[in-house]
């Protein structure tokens, strides 16, 4: 397939794209968390054609994407604490599951009742959108199992002659997916963290819990969210986590640098004390956004290195942190080396 690739972003541009849409077309779109594989979400066919150019189980359901937050109305049963959210956090990197509306097809759910749907801020997706005139379906665009594309490169990799149109929207700002939240009746549940943190949605919803499988295995075949079930984020060579304190991380760091061909993901501050080869950094210790905004990019740096194996320090687990833990420790498949 002839892949379209818009790098000029004018509005007529746009407007291309949309037409696309319309017409049933898979078309890749900025967004300010990750590209999105995007189609129009009340078309089961090209629903379907979503999961393939992705290979994508047909089990983990799509996010749909809107102009503004009202128009969830015609796609799910809303709620006060829906309005609460969105007043508070949409357009934005935040994805609320509800109760889903008979026009959105099955092949958007994966047979659920409910439907996640996400108001993006990106002005490119809000655009698309509205031109379109049809809410858009869209899952992370990489192939499946890659880690999620930050840049117009990255999509380029996993998806130039698997869908109709790119449009090059420059790095996103946030470098890993929305925050998924499920809501109950006065409560809420975080399926997956991300740049919306459980601290500021306590602010708005007191009874907020994190579901178990954001920093564990999940053991469960009948996940609370598909997604949580599927190896995700990894590059090609295995990963480990290291955990412990900063002078034993570094020793173990040097060890490994010494006996084995192995890659490093550190912390800026570990740079100086190590070997520059197969050596990546993305962000300070404590610049949590920041190792979000580069956690994706350095991954797939390392598939162009040939290492045996991938050492990475342990994130922190709070605030934005959550979110590049939940990513990182998937990557590892679960393994956290302590020193
Ligand atoms: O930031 C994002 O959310 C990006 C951009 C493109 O919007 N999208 C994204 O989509 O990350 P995807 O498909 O890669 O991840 C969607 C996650 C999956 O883990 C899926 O299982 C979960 O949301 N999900 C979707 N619909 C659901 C539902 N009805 N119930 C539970 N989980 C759902
Ligand atoms: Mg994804």
């Amino acid at each position: 397939m002839q892949t379209l690739l818009i790098t000029n972003t004018d509005k007529q541009n746009i407007e291309i794209a949309a037409k696309l849409i319309k017409e049933g077309k898979l078309v890749v779109m900025p967004t300010e968390t990750v590209y999105g594989l995007g189609a129009n979400a009340l078309d089961r066919e090209a629903v379907t054609n979503v999961y393939k150019a992705k290979g994508r189980p047909m089990d983990n359901p799509l996010i749909v994407h809107l102009a503004k937050a009202d128009d969830a109305e015609k796609y799910a049963h809303t709620s006060e604490l829906y309005y609460k959210l969105a007043e508070r956090f949409m357009p934005g990197p935040l994805t609320v599951i509800l109760p889903k509306k008979d026009v959105i097809p099955y092949e958007v759910t994966c047979g659920l009742e409910t439907v996640a749907i996400r108001v993006p801020s990106n002005g490119i997706a809000h655009t698309l959108i509205e031109l379109s005139g049809c809410p858009i379906a869209a899952p992370s665009a990489n192939l499946s199992g890659r880690p999620s594309p930050t840049s117009f490169e990255h999509v380029i990799e996993d998806m130039n002659g698997r869908v109709d149109a790119i449009i090059d929207g420059g790095r996103c700002d946030v470098g890993v997916e929305s925050t998924v939240i499920i809501l109950k009746d006065n409560s809420a549940e975080i399926l997956r963290p991300g740049l919306i943190t459980y601290e500021e949605l306590k602010d708005v919803i007191p009874d907020i819990t994190v579901n178990e499988a954001v920093k564990n295995q999940c053991t469960s075949s009948k996940p609370a969210s598909p997604g949580m079930k599927y190896r995700h984020y990894a590059p090609s060579s295995p990963v480990y986590l290291v955990d412990g304190d900063d002078e034993r991380i570094i020793a173990f760091f040097k060890e490994k640098q010494r006996n084995e061909n192995c890659g490093i993901l550190c912390f800026d501050e570990d740079a100086k004390y190590l070997n520059k080869t197969n050596l990546l950094t993305f962000g300070g210790h404590f610049d949590e956004e920041k190792q979000a905004h580069e956690l994706f990019d350095m991954l797939r740096k390392f598939d162009s290195m040939t290492v045996d194996a991938i050492y990475a320090r342990l994130p922190s687990d709070k605030g934005v942190g959550l979110a590049v833990y939940n990513r990182l420790i998937r990557a590892a498949g679960f393994s956290i080396i302590k020193v």
